[in-house]
């Protein structure tokens, strides 16, 4: 299956856990993928394993909290030429074809009267303004293409779907990025950009571990405390993604997939 041959797509915090596993599943399915983050090591590495299996991928250092980085971004994804897609003059030309804005962070663990200022601000810095940034960068150029494009926002159970110790400050940050691309994907779908969420409950990345607890101790708490026994795998919410960027998902607009293994039912 190679749903997304011939396209683009740009994927944020894609130098770990669950961005890295949906930039590899893009160039897995045909993609030329543009795999940002702030750290330039960890994102050769994404980009050696897409070539790895034969992909192509370029790394773009970039903070998502600036909107000068957001524009270079959609820049570098639409001037990456297609190989085999060529202008009337026979020049190889490019699209910005899909987005997925994932880069965020965790900051808590205390209750929310213990939280200092700081990680407040960086919270909404990185994971809602990040994403308002991204959307405006992004859906500025994608309504400019004849074939339009597909946005996948990474929000959270948190917030949206649920309520979690320690963690008041994040969830209202991916709360507003389930009401900002709602409220986007309205705004947009009939300038041919449709956008939607997917919210991954505890997924294996460090993000899922709380402190002082080993990866055995989280599996252990998982097999006694979530429906499904385990938590997500990074493939498994990747695999959400590609579906709902794929003309698969031609219809869903604005939608908020859960992917948490009953969690939050
Ligand atoms: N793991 C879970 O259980 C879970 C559950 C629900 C939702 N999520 C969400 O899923 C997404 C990915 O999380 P993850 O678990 O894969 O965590 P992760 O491995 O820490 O990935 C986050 C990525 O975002 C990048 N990033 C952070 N701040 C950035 C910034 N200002 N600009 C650009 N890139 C930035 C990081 O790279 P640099 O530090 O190099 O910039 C990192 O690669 C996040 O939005 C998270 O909130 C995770």
């Amino acid at each position: 299956m190679a749903r997304f041959t011939g396209r683009t797509a740009l994927v944020t915090g894609a130098g770990s856990g669950i961005g890295r596993a949906v930039a590899v599943a893009f160039a897995a399915e045909g993609a030329q993928v543009v795999v940002a983050g702030r750290r330039p090591e960890p994102l050769a590495e994404t980009v050696r394993l897409i070539e790895e299996q034969g992909g192509k991928a370029l790394a773009v250092s970039a903070d998502v909290s600036r909107a000068s980085d957001a524009e270079t971004l959609v820049r570098a994804a639409a001037d990456l030429p297609h190989p085999r897609l060529r202008s009337g003059g026979g020049t190889p030309i490019g699209s910005l074809d899909v987005a997925v804005n994932n880069a965020g962070v965790f900051r808590g663990g205390q209750p929310l009267v213990d939280l200092p200022e700081e990680d407040w601000h960086t919270q909404l810095a990185t994971n809602v303004t990040g994403v308002f940034l991204a959307l405006q960068a992004q859906i500025r150029r994608m309504r400019t293409q004849p074939a339009g494009g597909a946005i996948v926002n990474i929000s959270s159970t948190f917030g949206p779907h649920t309520a979690s110790p320690g963690a008041a400050a994040y969830s209202a940050t991916k709360a507003a990025v389930t009401a900002l691309s709602r409220g986007a994907a309205l705004d947009h779908i009939r300038d041919g950009v449709r956008i939607n969420v997917v919210s991954p409950g505890a997924t294996e990345t460090p993000m899922s571990l709380r402190p002082g607890e080993t990866e055995s101790d989280r599996a252990e708490r998982a097999r006694a405390t979530l429906p499904l026994g385990r938590i997500v795998a990074t493939q498994e919410v990747a695999a959400a993604v590609l579906y709902l960027a794929s003309d698969d998902a031609a219809s869903v607009v604005g939608t908020d997939l859960v992917v948490d293994g009953g969690a939050t039912l």
